[in-house]
């Protein structure tokens, strides 16, 4: 016998021993993801192969309709297709996979499941078959995350499971950027999978109509269709457009379809139809429902809108009725979502129908008046057996009486409506709108604006402390919103959908108590391989570095600290700007820097950079940690300190990041101590703009040194041309001959009073500033 065929005995035999007969791939350590209620690791493994079955008891079609679906995945994971054989449970059966409706024990819900692996069989089993369908997800979750060929292993565990939100969302706006049907339905999918419960579908809006409304055909023909589209951000300015026609919709075949489709995987659709705000599509199609005599146009531009529709016309509400009759009679889900947001009152103040109506209802203003919108069209849909859910804007004026609220702009709104004992779905801007960044502004695709990164979502708690156990009971759940202005197809959905949907669902799922952001990272590790197999387009901003730098005054120098939101992954940097590679400086722990450095830092996965590389500035000049004196406090609302301006460390074009100190309407008087005579010949000073927030760069900038305090010398006076409009951060450089000085003084001039041109004109002005820079 040679060496290589010893080699080959020993390697049979030992997968003869460990796996009782068969080469089996082993699956890494469990790793459901959202986290199971109760989970406990068994002895012991069930081998999945060729000969594997599916047993669900005869006569129940629709539990052999899950079975299809598990044995289709498992098909998909390991090339083999268990046969579903009907046939009841029997404990002695040997290699099956068996699915039962049980009512021991009776406390799983609508939704729980039980799922035990033993060596000789898989059991699932839940009260109701939307149980069992969910229960199969975790089975899924079982196998190996990269498809492979059969036989597998799957670990003995017993899971007890059950959710903790009974709504467990994720919206898609299909009216910003048309999405096509098979998407929708790979979206309800990626809902399923992450065992989400609700799909909210917001179908209209100012840029779209996007559903067939038979009667009404105009409004497709019309609606569908916008002429262009806005480039960039909205506050790139000056504004360009693409002159591209954009636009699409869903017959209703194809909505019962997607129904149909989500219902198989016990996903109810909840549709959504704009009023009295966001109907510019519809008014487009139908400018008679407006206050104003139109012509409108089908918006290729975001924001919010003057013309809604008219409260003062009763075509208005047959026109609404007429489309929420069809909308009933395709989507069976209980709520109705009427919109409700953003709905100026511009018009209706104006407009005589509207001022009549207020009179004859004997309403107090505008806000009444869109709350008797609101409940007459509730009465209209309670008619009909269903119920409202709107914004949380329809709280102002007064909430209908059945009203359901979905609180956006934070949880105040859900709040209230709780305490008004109204059922509330959260879904706060500040956690769980996925249209916001996920990482690094610099290096992520534009989006609306926002920082929710993986670990911001994680960290989210449906339930506000400050309601009481009574008022709790009306948190229904939540929900993550997929706006799409910046959005503009399938796969950039799933980049700002994935990973956050996995944080997302152990927040609606898992219990409190159980929810461990470090375990949530451990296993994300095998869901990034999941979401691989699936070609999913995910991001991977959660491996980005990212770097914390905290002045240590005593010793003029930063501590730079690293994290991530990704497990598994060593941490390379550069301090020269360079990109980093696996042989770079290995981060091990919190380090020094006493010099000036551009620090580039990278998460290393098997030696290659996963995802890019982030990038922050130390910048250790002459004026760094003086004394910096300002003519004026700052206003309270960017007022991180003084010591800002000049710890060397430099603010980013999100004004918000905590390095800006600002003026509204003043202007900006610094003056730093150098702390002895120097040799100055550069001064520099930073500033944003983002002009829809009412941030400006200065008109002008204007350096001085002394060397007494008193006697100041102009050294530049730098005027801005006021060209820029963009978003941008700028640095206003003056360089100089020589010049003794100890103190150097910059005055940056506000705005003050915002151009007319913007749309923000005739307001009060920000001036921010970061770093102030000597040489
Ligand atoms: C919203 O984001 N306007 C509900
Ligand atoms: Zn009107």
């Amino acid at each position: 016998m040679n060496f290589r065929k010893n080699i080959t005995l020993f390697l049979s035999l030992f997968f003869l021993l460990g796996t009782g007969g068969t080469f089996a791939q082993s699956n890494s350590p469990i790793s459901i993801i959202p986290k199971p209620q109760h989970l406990t690791s068994q002895n012991g493994q069930f081998t999945l192969n060729a000969d594997t079955k599916i047993h669900v008891p005869a006569k129940n079609e629709e539990l052999k309709s899950i079975a299809d679906k598990l044995a289709q995945s498992i098909k998909t994971a390991t090339g083999v297709q268990p046969q579903v054989v009907l046939k009841d449970p029997k404990k002695k059966a040997k290699n099956v996979i068996q699915l039962s409706l049980t009512t021991t024990p009776d406390t799983l819900g609508k939704e729980g499941y039980t799922l035990e692996v033993t060596p000789d069989q898989i059991i699932l089993a839940a009260n109701q078959p939307n149980g069992l369908f969910i229960g199969t997800q975790s089975i899924k979750q079982l196998l190996p995350p990269q498809s492979t060929k059969a036989p597998v292993i799957i670990p003995a565990v017993r899971i007890a499971d059950k959710p903790r939100y009974e709504w467990r969302g994720m919206h898609l706006d299909v009216t910003r950027h048309f999405m096509p049907v098979e998407f929708v339905k790979q979206y309800i999918d990626y809902l399923a999978m992450h065992k989400l419960n609700t799909f909210h579908w917001h179908l209209t809006d100012d840029q779209g109509w996007r559903i067939e409304i038979k009667k009404h055909p105009k409004l497709t023909e019309i609606g569908a269709w916008r002429d262009s589209t806005l480039i960039g951000h909205y506050w790139d300015l000056p504004q360009t457009y693409d002159d591209k026609r954009h636009g699409g919709f869903y017959t209703q075949e194809q909505v019962k379809e997607v129904v149909k489709y989500a219902q198989e995987r016990y996903i109810t659709v909840v549709p959504e139809i704009e009023m009295p705000g966001h109907a510019l599509a519809a008014l487009a199609t139908y400018p008679e429902l407006a206050c104003t005599a139109g012509p409108f146009k089908v918006e290729g531009k975001w924001g919010i809108f003057n013309d809604i529709f008219c409260a003062g016309n009763e075509q208005t509400f047959a026109f609404l009725e007429d489309v929420l009759v069809e909308v009933i009679a395709l989507f069976p889900s209980e709520y109705i979502h009427i919109g409700g947001d953003e709905a100026p009152k511009t018009r209706w103040k104006e407009c005589p129908k509207c001022q009549k109506r207020i009179a004859e209802e004997g309403l107090k203003d505008e806000h009444e008046l869109q709350s008797y919108f609101v409940q007459r069209m509730e009465k209209f849909l309670n008619s009909k057996g269903r119920q409202i859910i709107g914004w949380d804007e329809i709280l102002e004026g007064g909430l209908a009486p059945n009203a359901t609220v979905m609180s956006w702009r934070g949880e105040k709104g859900g709040i209230e409506a709780a305490k008004q004992n109204h059922y509330v779905v959260m879904t706060p801007g500040n956690y769980v709108y996925f249209d916001h960044y996920q990482g690094d502004r610099a290096l992520e695709p534009v989006t609306i604006h926002g920082a929710n990164p993986l670990s911001r979502v994680y960290s989210y708690n449906p339930t506000p402390a400050e309601l009481s156990k009574e008022e709790q009971k009306y948190i229904l759940g939540a929900q993550a919103n997929v706006w799409t202005e910046y959005i503009p197809n399938t796969k950039h959905v799933e980049y700002m959908a994935f990973p956050r949907i996995s944080a997302l669902s152990e927040v609606l799922w898992t219990p409190l108590h159980l929810k461990d952001w470090e375990d949530f990272k451990t296993r994300m590790q095998q869901q990034y391989q999941r979401y691989d197999a699936m070609g999913i387009n995910y991001a991977k901003s959660a491996f980005q570095v990212k770097q914390q730098l905290q002045v240590v005054p005593e010793r003029k120098a930063a501590k730079v600290t690293f994290t991530t939101d990704a497990a598994g992954t060593d941490m390379y940097y550069t301090l020269d700007g360079s990109e980093p590679t696996a042989n770079s400086q290995k981060y091990t722990g919190p380090f020094e820097l006493t010099k000036a450095a551009v620090i580039k830092a990278g998460s290393f996965k098997g030696g290659q950079l996963v995802g890019q590389a982030t990038t922050k500035v130390f910048d250790a000049h002459k004026a760094f940690n003086r004394k910096v004196t300002l003519a004026k406090e700052p206003h309270r609302s960017f007022s991180p300190g003084t010591a800002a301006l000049v710890n060397g460390i430099h603010g980013t074009t999100d004004h918000y990041d905590g390095h800006w100190l600002g003026y509204l309407k003043d202007d900006l008087e610094a003056v730093i101590d150098l702390e002895q005579v120097h040799s100055v010949s550069k001064i520099s000073s930073s500033y944003v703009q983002h002009i829809g927030y009412r941030v400006f760069l200065p008109t002008q900038v204007e350096y001085a040194v002394s060397e007494d305090g008193k006697n100041f010398k102009t050294v530049k006076v730098i005027s801005n041309t006021g060209k820029e409009e963009g978003i941008m951060r700028k640095t206003v450089a003056a360089e100089f001959p020589a010049t003794k000085a100890r103190y150097v003084k910059v005055t940056a001039r506000n705005v003050g009073i915002a151009p007319a041109q913007y749309p923000v004109g005739g307001r009060e002005t920000w001036l921010l500033v970061d770093e102030l820079s000597v040489e």
